[in-house]
């Protein structure tokens, strides 16, 4: 029997098929067989292939400690099979049965403030807890000997949405250990938390507790090693779940759903233990332009995509109205297909929604369903479902194919907590995700597929990699910055980066740490503009001792405006052999150094001292991306509001554009078999998806 640990699995169900479906909580309706029956003629009509049972069907599973009821679940698979549809089977995991918290009220979470939760909602167990972690080894272990070898099941969905933390005395022991593993004595602990500062210092581990604003919250470097603890437990928890099923016997493929902008658990670390990554997207859809939630639900998918820089699954997505976002507005016609569209586009293998039958009752009654209260099949949703459907079916020929890469943006989930803690330069908000973005979006204006990726992942294969506001650098990370741009390298790197160790220690020295050499300048200081300010990145004027650009940074110069506004963080830094190639324009720097460039062996390097407007990195990155010789598939980059990206396999490649902006586009489309939309012109919300042979 295969034990813990990933398999190398394809993920595809059969080998023409893309997963479609959603969560069924056909438990809430065991006492209507009558809807049980309409719902599968509902779920053949709309072409949807996969529905998600179990996942918080605990009470209902093992509705008394010890006393297990399968049969229900078993039926509703036997049923879905026989229609030719297919499985993803929860661990139970995410809601516990009341029986549970009665009788081991260890299970139940404790806040920051100590206080402990009472019953009710879900995500909320201490994942320390021997009691709970005994009780899922146990319901996981019958579900998988029970249902696990079903025809019907084709994966593990484990839990669901891991998130949260729980500061009670079991997890506080199990901090403590953690620490002790990784320090060794309280006075290493010591030095790498600083805790001479205001006299913290510790005696003993076992006076380390959880930050919390009633005690500690001045160690930034505790907080940092509070949340590495909490993902590693969470990871640890979710190995264990696996490990049962696997002991049960299962070696089906696992997935865990994970969360949009969710930085609770380190992504890059619980990838490497599931054998599929999938994720859960909400956009705000008609809050802002159509292109702005395309271009961030993008990027998400992007960051899902990269880690394992294989295909995923989008495993829930809101078919209707989200009834927990403030307001719960309509999709317009067309969204519901070009969401299902960008998300294979983006190297999903299955678009899924939450949910396929809208709960009658308590929190989610508002949910948007595929089939909701009413239950026709002539509902406007339903109709949009069965669209996408056709879609899906059109171009199930991409199942499988990868999303190749040749540039990569640095987005590092322990970086995002120490920036979050780090109390200045702009604690107001310093803008780090939006700065990642800026350059994710700058890449993508060129037609590019981009991976998004940690401070862990090799960078050989990468002809392009940008470095924004990597404010921690990990042990090693230099080392292979600099072997990068050595070895021939575009590198792209940010204010506010190289400036403190894994525990939040300030680099002592010239900074950014390990590489000023590489980039020829080290920081000196950086401003924190108030929201109102702003100032400006501009071109030098020609004048005495201004040098002349060399002609490659001539030509990137040229295609760029001759002034874009920057605002909230302005680095000021000190030129060490780099050439000046833009200056700021106002305040008492005016006339310093803005924007860099340096050579370093085989490579170059490029440093923005500012947070810049998007058009500044639209503008540089299509001088760069040009200079570092990757080019999209459309010569020109791609038009405002649309979409390109690129899939393939050992055969084709698969070209999909979406227009996302309010007026139809024109474009010249290369040669190739349209598996899906028109050649004529891209209405908005539209997508044309083109196969070209590779030959
Ligand atoms: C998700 C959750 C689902 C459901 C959904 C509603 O975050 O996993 O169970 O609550 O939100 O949008």
């Amino acid at each position: 029997m295969r034990k813990q640990g990933a398999v190398p699995g394809r993920i595809k169900v059969s080998d023409n098929r893309l997963m479609y479906g959603g969560d069924y909580y056909p438990e809430q309706w065991l006492d209507r067989p009558d809807l049980l029956r309409t719902d599968i003629e509902r779920i053949l009509e709309a072409k949807i292939n996969t529905v998600t049972l179990g996942v918080f069907a605990w009470a209902k599973l093992e509705p008394r400690e010890g006393e297990f009821t399968f049969d229900w679940l078993i039926k509703i698979m036997d049923n879905l099979w026989e229609n030719g549809i297919s499985v993803i089977l929860a661990t139970p995991s995410g809601a516990r049965p009341h029986w549970l918290a009665d009788k081991y009220p260890e299970v139940l979470r404790m806040t920051a403030k100590r206080e402990h939760n009472l019953f009710g909602r879900r995500h909320n167990h201490c994942l320390t807890s021997p009691a709970y972690r005994e009780k899922v080894r146990i319901i996981n272990t019958e579900l998988a000997k029970r249902c696990g070898s079903h025809p019907a099941v084709k994966m593990w969905h484990i839990s669901n949405e891991y998130g949260g933390d729980c500061h009670c005395p079991l997890c506080q022991e199990a901090f403590r250990d953690w620490l002790r593993d990784r320090y060794g004595t309280i006075e290493n602990l010591n030095d790498k938390w600083c805790t001479t500062f205001w006299s913290h210092t510790y005696d003993d581990f076992a006076q380390v507790e959880s930050p919390s604003e009633l005690g500690e919250n001045s160690i930034m470097a505790l907080e940092l090693d509070w949340k590495r603890f909490t993902s590693d437990q969470t990871i640890d928890f979710m190995k264990d779940e696996i490990r049962a099923l696997r002991d049960a016997g299962s070696d089906k493929p696992t997935t865990a759903n994970l969360m949009y902008h969710f930085n609770g658990i380190d992504y890059f670390k619980l990838a490497k233990e599931i054998d599929i990554v999938s994720w859960d997207s909400y956009p705000v859809w008609g809050k802002h332009s159509d292109y702005e939630i395309a271009r961030d639900n993008g990027f998400w998918h992007d960051v899902i995509k990269s880690l394992k820089r294989k295909p995923f699954l989008l495993l829930e997505s809101c078919p209707g109205a989200t009834n927990w976002q403030g307001v719960s507005k309509l999709k317009k016609p067309g969204v519901v297909e070009a969401a299902a569209l960008q998300t294979i586009a983006h190297g999903g293998d299955g678009s899924l929604y939450f949910q396929m039958r809208q709960s009658r009752g308590a929190e989610e009654k508002f949910h948007g369903a595929v089939i909701d209260h009413y239950g026709g099949s002539d509902s406007r949703t339903f109709r949009e479902v069965c669209k996408a459907g056709e879609m899906l079916e059109q171009i199930a020929a991409v199942a499988g194919s990868s999303i190749p890469a040749q540039a990569a943006v640095i987005y590092d989930w322990e970086n995002r907590w120490a920036i979050q803690g780090s109390c200045g330069p702009r604690s107001d908000n310093m803008y780090h995700e939006e700065c990642i973005e800026k350059s994710y979006y700058a890449l993508r204006r060129q037609g590019l597929n981009v991976d998004v990726i940690d401070q862990s992942i090799p960078l050989d294969g990468y002809r392009f990699v940008a470095v924004p506001m990597q404010y921690l650098f990990h042990e090693g990370f230099a080392q292979k910055l600099r072997n990068y741009v050595a070895d021939g390298g575009i590198l792209v790197m940010t204010y506010w980066s190289g400036v403190v160790d894994e525990n939040d220690r300030c680099f002592l020295g010239q900074t950014p740490y390990d590489m000023t050499d590489v980039l020829g300048l080290r920081r000196e200081e950086i401003d924190g503009l108030y929201d109102w300010e702003s100032n400006h990145i501009c071109k030098i004027g020609a004048g005495e001792g201004i040098t002349q650009p060399d002609p490659s940074d001539a030509r990137i110069l040229s295609g760029m405006r001759g002034e874009y506004e920057c605002r909230n963080l302005c680095e000021l830094v000190k030129p060490m052999g780099a050439e000046t190639l833009m200056v700021y324009d106002s305040d008492f720097y005016a006339g310093r150094p803005a924007l860099l460039k340096n050579v370093y062996g085989k490579g170059r390097v490029y440093y923005i001292c500012a947070d810049a407007e998007q058009a500044f990195y639209d503008d540089l990155y299509r001088g760069l991306t040009e200079l570092a010789g990757v080019r999209g598939p459309l010569p020109g980059g791609v038009p405002e509001g649309v979409e390109l990206t690129l899939r393939e396999d050992g055969r084709d490649r698969y070209l999909f554009l979406q227009n996302y902006g309010e007026k139809p586009v024109e474009i010249d489309l290369p040669k190739g078999e349209i598996l899906y939309g028109s050649p004529e012109s891209l209405a908005p919300l539209s997508g044309i998806v083109i196969r070209m042979s590779k030959k």
